[in-house]
C-alpha cells in the first residue's frame, strides 16, 4: 500500500493542535494509517492527576476501534465457528509534537502500537520510517497469553 507520509504528518501536525496540555505544555498529535487506507488521529490529553495523562497513541488506538468497519453479530458466528474478523489494522503512523517533528512514542505506546499493527507497522522519526520491531524488540505480546497461562487456576474466594 503506497504511504503518503506528507499527509500523515500534516494530520498528526493539525491534532497536536488539539492537544490538551496545560501541565506539560508538550502538545503531541498522532495519526495512523489503516489497513483499508483510513487516515485516523489522536492527541495527548492530560489531568490534574497527573498519572491520569493519555498519550496521543492511545486517542489513535482508540480510534482505530471506534471506527473499525461494523463486525457481524457474534451470536450468529460464534455459533457457526467463524472467527470474528480482527479491526482495521495500523500499518503507519506518525507521531510529531507541537513542533511539527517526529516525536518517539514512549515505551508503553510502543506496547499499544504493537497490538494495533504488529511488528512491521511503520513508524516515522526523524530518520525516517522505521518498522516498530526496531524500537521495540523482543517484545510481549499476546501469545504468551495464551501459551502460557496458568491451566488450573486457583478457585474464587
Ligand atoms: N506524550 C504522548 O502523547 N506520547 C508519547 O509517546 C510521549 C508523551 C505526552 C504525554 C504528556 O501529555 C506529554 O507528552 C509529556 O509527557
Amino acid at each position: 500500500m503506497e504511504i503518503d507520509w506528507p499527509r500523515l504528518r500534516a494530520a498528526a501536525a493539525d491534532v497536536a493542535g488539539r492537544a490538551y496540555a496545560p501541565y506539560s505544555r508538550l502538545r503531541v498529535g498522532a495519526a495512523g494509517l489503516t489497513c483499508d487506507g483510513r487516515v485516523i488521529s489522536g492527541c495527548n490529553v492530560e489531568n490534574a492527576s497527573f498519572g491520569l495523562t493519555l498519550c496521543a497513541e492511545c486517542g489513535l488506538v482508540s480510534a482505530l476501534h471506534a471506527t473499525a468497519p461494523a463486525r457481524p453479530a457474534g451470536g450468529e458466528d460464534a455459533a457457526q465457528g467463524v472467527p470474528e474478523p480482527e479491526p482495521a489494522a495500523l500499518v503507519a503512523v506518525a507521531v510529531v509534537a507541537g513542533d511539527g517533528a517526529p516525536l518517539l512514542p514512549c515505551g508503553r505506546c510502543r506496547q499499544l502500537l504493537l497490538e494495533a499493527g504488529g511488528p512491521a507497522l511503520l513508524v516515522d522519526t526523524s530518520a525516517g520510517p522505521l518498522p516498530l520491531s526496531d524500537l521495540l524488540p523482543a517484545a510481549f505480546g499476546g501469545a504468551e497469553l495464551s501459551a502460557r497461562r496458568d491451566p488450573n487456576p486457583p478457585a474464587a474466594p
